[in-house]
């Protein structure tokens, strides 16, 4: 038994791992195990030899299992240990680089005019960028033969050959949703439109796509009054000071009477500065929707009239920021992008300050 004893406690003690402990338990004390059968022998003694082997064998056996989960929990301290020492990590290094991008101006400058109009009840509609020349044209009061249609410098779609519909535009502006806008809901309606249009344009102030938004108010009684107090609060709150307009007669095919508006500003120093001074910037094009665009939207202009006005998006992005070339916008220069983007965590509210 003393040799059993020192057999195992040695191989225990020098055993390297869990499978090694694992292998010598079940040779001592498994069920076949060394010190197993020796208990089995325990019938064959005589009742005296029993009462002083018995215990004795008991005892070996939980000397062996206790010298077992001993050395089992000696193991795991040490593979732990090991862990431990292996897989440090040192909190006190430089996180890694992450490339973070910023909003671009345009999609900053449409959250602000959105968030503005949104609070003065205006809803966001949408419409497609591929248009038809109805939508696009006819339904606006532009006919065929209006030199409007030209003067947009149009992109056409091709049709196949054979086809000979008029072919899609790339909408050239964001009227057409005005359009849209009263096909689907009836008046009244209130609805602003931002969005890319697109004509074949390219110098300092234009890009072939650019960005718009549309304005359009239709109730019974709303006159240039409304429109004229809507775009003074809405400049106000969009360049933080107030905003004296000025509305100069224009012609648009869909409006009657017409007005192109100007905003106040300075020019001093080569710097235009919005809300002083005695200089006049021209930012939009508005006026009263002409009887025949309600008729197009199928809304009665015996009974329902309203305002309408169209936007540069870009336009006030380059005011509002100081931004001079508007080709700039749409170059996706890393530098550029780095330093007129905005924080993606700066979410444009009336209450945050936009
Ligand atoms: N659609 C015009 C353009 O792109 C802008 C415009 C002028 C829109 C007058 C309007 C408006 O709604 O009433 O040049």
């Amino acid at each position: 038994m003393d040799d059993l004893r020192d057999k195992y406690l040695t191989a225990i003690a020098g055993a390297a791992d869990e499978s090694a402990l694992e292998s010598l338990r079940v040779t001592a004390v498994g069920k076949k195990g060394e010190v197993s059968l020796k208990m089995r022998e325990l019938g064959k003694m005589t009742p005296e030899e029993r009462q002083v082997a018995g215990p004795a064998l008991n005892a070996l056996k939980d000397e062996i299992n206790s010298a077992l989960a001993a050395k089992k929990s000696a193991l795991e301290d040490a593979a732990l240990d090991a862990r431990l020492r292996d897989e440090w990590l040192d909190v006190t290094l430089p996180a890694r680089q992450r490339p973070q991008g910023t909003i671009h101006p345009v999609s900053q400058v449409t959250e602000e005019v959105t968030a503005i109009l949104a609070d003065m009840g205006f809803a966001v509609a949408e419409g497609p960028q591929v248009e038809t020349d109805w939508y696009n044209f006819d339904a606006l009061n532009i006919p065929g033969h209006h030199p409007a249609r030209t003067e947009m410098d149009t992109f056409y779609m091709a049709r196949a050959e054979g086809d000979n519909r008029p072919p899609h535009v790339l909408r050239t502006h964001t009227s057409p949703v005005q359009i849209r806008s009263m096909l689907d809901q009836g008046a009244p309606i209130r609805i602003i439109c931002p969005g890319r249009v697109y004509r074949a344009d390219y110098d300092q102030t234009h890009t072939p796509m650019f960005h718009q938004v549309e304005g359009l108010a239709i109730d019974k009684d709303i006159s240039m009054a409304n429109l004229k107090w809507v775009l003074e609060e809405f400049f106000s709150a969009f360049f933080g000071t107030k905003v004296k307009t000025r509305f100069r007669a224009s012609h648009f095919p869909f409006t009657e009477p017409s007005a192109e508006v100007d905003i106040q500003c300075s020019w001093e120093g080569g710097t235009v500065k919005v809300g002083e001074g005695d200089g006049w910037l021209e930012v939009l094009g508005s006026g009263m929707v002409h009887p025949k665009v309600l008729e197009a939207g199928g809304i009665d202009p015996s009974q329902w009239q309203g305002f309408a006005f169209g936007m540069g998006i870009d336009r006030m992005a380059m005011l509002k920021y100081g931004i001079p070339d508007l080709r700039a916008f749409f170059d996706s220069d890393l530098r550029w992008l780095r330093h007129y983007g905005f924080s993606s965590l700066a979410v444009p509210t009336l209450h945050g300050g936009l």
